[in-house]
């Protein structure tokens, strides 16, 4: 049996790795799809539809102060909206999760971007988990 020699085998990984690095980035790059909360995601008309039904299903048993500052943006950042979405939807509102409509959940979720001073925008953001996935949650750049 022939024996490959671990020299051999580690600068084979080496050229591995660096392909995968060199390929992984530019694809990220380039797909063009990926933003980010600081780009204008959600609507004014979305953001207060999101308060109407924030204050209706949510307000009881919450205080915003919850949803904002450094440790809610610290524990949410590099995620997507759709893993804020989806975590509140499963979860919430707490006697009967999943119990809202995804545009209600969808609307919640852009008037907690607002409440943490992130910038409106012309078009509202789509309830729909693809179009969700693709913007990135990050902190404004004086947190
Ligand atoms: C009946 C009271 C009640 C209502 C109504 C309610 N929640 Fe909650 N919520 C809770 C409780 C209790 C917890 C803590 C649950 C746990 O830790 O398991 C919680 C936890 C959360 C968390 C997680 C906080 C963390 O630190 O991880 C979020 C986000 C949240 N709620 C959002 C909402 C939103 C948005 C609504 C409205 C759609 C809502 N909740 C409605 C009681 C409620």
């Amino acid at each position: 049996m022939t024996r490959i020699r671990p020299s051999v085998l580690l600068s084979s990984l080496a050229v591995l790795v660096a392909g995968a690095a060199f390929f992984a980035s530019p694809a990220l790059a380039q797909s063009g799809e990926e933003r980010s909360v600081l780009d204008g995601v959600y609507s004014p008309e979305q953001a207060s539809f999101g308060q109407e039904v924030y204050e209706a299903e949510c307000a009881l048993c919450h205080m915003t102060q919850e949803f904002t500052g450094r440790i809610f943006l610290l524990s949410w950042s590099n995620r997507s909206v759709h893993d804020l979405f989806r975590s509140i939807r499963s979860t919430m509102p707490f006697d009967r999760p999943g119990g809202l409509t995804d545009e209600q959940y969808t609307a919640i979720v852009s008037y907690l971007l607002k409440l943490n001073d992130f910038p409106e925008g012309d078009e509202e953001m789509k309830a729909s988990e693809e179009a969700l996935s693709q913007i990135k949650i990050e902190p404004p750049p004086n947190q």
